[in-house]
């Protein structure tokens, strides 16, 4: 199985969001990565579900929604009404775990968890049966364009025991770039996320099966 490519829009041309993620459509994508960051729990401020509504249109791939705000509870509806095929929230950023998950998927919507670099895998063990998708943070939240810090990698292959044969994706975030991606497919991710590698020049297309290892 190919590993998937989530671009996220963080790197794109605010002003046409919409064009911008059509594109990525066309480019190939498989998730449409949204960062959403509340100046709270990352040091930056982005969309909120408003701009997740207006996107839902431009694309038939998956909208997967990245979380960075706390609380998460209380915006959780709002972002799965708008159109949001996986939301994704931080393990850090939620007292209440369980609960949290509980809460996206009882609204129909794929749950995701993201744990910081800092935060070890373990904090998982009591709800990989209420997880979809796992998103390694490969830099410290809030901004584009970071360095992959490499000890990230030794977690991927911890998750990648750890979820054994459950149907759960393994998403990694945060300074992905075609030159690290054989390694982390080979720690054991199935979906990179890539902000910045996917923007550098204008061939979306390019970059995204760069990233898949194929040019
Ligand atoms: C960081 C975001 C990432 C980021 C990725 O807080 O969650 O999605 O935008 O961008 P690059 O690929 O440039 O690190
Ligand atoms: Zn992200």
């Amino acid at each position: 199985m190919t590993v998937k490519i989530a671009p996220s829009i963080l790197s794109a041309d605010f002003a046409r969001l919409g064009d911008e993620v059509a594109a990525l459509d066309s480019a190939g994508a498989d998730y449409i990565h949204v960062d959403v960051m509340d100046g709270h729990f990352v040091p930056n401020l982005t969309i909120g579900p408003a701009v997740v509504k207006a996107l839902r249109p431009c694309t038939r791939k998956l909208l997967d929604v990245h979380l960075m705000i706390e609380p998460v509870d209380p915006y959780i509806p709002a972002f799965v009404e708008a159109g949001s095929d996986i939301v994704t929230l931080h393990a850090e950023a939620t007292r209440h775990l369980d609960r949290s998950l509980q809460l996206v998927r009882s609204l129909g919507c794929r749950a995701g968890v993201s744990l910081n670099p800092a935060t070890p895998e373990s904090v998982l063990a009591y709800v990989l049966d209420k997880v979809d998708l796992i998103l390694v943070m490969s830099v410290n939240p809030g901004f584009g364009g970071q360095s992959f810090i490499p000890a990230c990698l030794d977690k991927i292959r911890r998750l990648r025991d750890m979820v054994a044969g459950r149907p759960i994706e393994i998403e990694v975030d945060g300074g992905v770039t075609a030159a690290n991606a054989p390694a982390v497919i080979a720690a054991g991710a199935d979906v990179l996320v890539a902000g910045s590698a996917v923007f550098c020049s204008a061939d979306y297309a390019a970059n995204i099966r760069a990233l898949r290892g194929k040019l």
